[in-house]
């Protein structure tokens, strides 16, 4: 069985589906959400799952990323994962901490890449007239929001749409896409999955 520690910041409503999906014949069970911020309300939602959680204060460290993401290494260590699943984690990874993870780190990012990397994703979808939008799901490499896709899902832009609106119709895929994705990488696949 593969060991699954989650990077939150927030709500951590990927982290939730992730967690739900791991029962059964999966072939991963979570064994650490961990936060860069200690009022991350996931880390509630993983404790009361019966998940171990912890949280690394990114504020602290200032500009040194590199000392923030030791602290990060220490925890990670502790819970010795084989699978880093970032959902929803808003720090920037340096390349050092990357490599140490690279092949076994997923992430889940809001636009159909290589669109739209970084931030403001719907926000930028509606402005360029797309009359599509959604997630990816992709290994992380040291280039950010960069590395082989694992998996797309699709939804429509339609007409009146704000960037709430359109991140209301993606969230509800990334809960879809993210699980399939993992339960494929942690039995070893490989393949793209895409959802529509
Ligand atoms: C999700 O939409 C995720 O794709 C996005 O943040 C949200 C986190 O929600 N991630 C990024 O923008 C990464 N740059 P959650 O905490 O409820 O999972």
């Amino acid at each position: 069985t593969k060991r699954v520690a989650i990077l939150i910041s927030g709500g951590g409503s990927n982290m939730v589906s992730l967690a739900e999906s791991m029962t059964g014949d999966h072939p991963a069970r979570p064994v650490l959400v961990l936060a860069n911020d200690p009022a991350a309300g996931g880390l509630a939602k993983a404790a009361a799952m019966g998940i171990p959680t912890a949280a690394v204060d990114h504020k602290p460290f200032g500009k040194d990323r590199a000392a923030f993401e030791d602290a990060l290494q220490a925890k990670l260590e502790e819970a010795q994962p084989d699978i880093l699943c970032l959902a929803g984690f808003m720090r920037i990874l340096t390349p050092g901490f990357i490599a140490k993870w690279e092949g076994r780190m997923l992430n889940i990012h809001p636009s159909l890449l290589p669109k739209y990397k970084g931030l403001h994703t719907h926000a930028r979808a509606l402005e360029a007239g797309d009359t599509e939008h959604g997630c990816s799901v992709h290994e992380v490499t040291a280039e950010l929001d960069d590395g082989p896709i694992l998996g797309q899902a699709r939804v429509p832009v339609l007409p009146g749409d704000t960037a709430d609106m359109l991140a209301a119709r993606v969230l509800p895929m990334e809960h879809k896409l993210y699980p399939a994705v993992l339960r494929n990488f942690a039995a070893g696949a490989r393949e793209p999955i895409f959802i529509s």
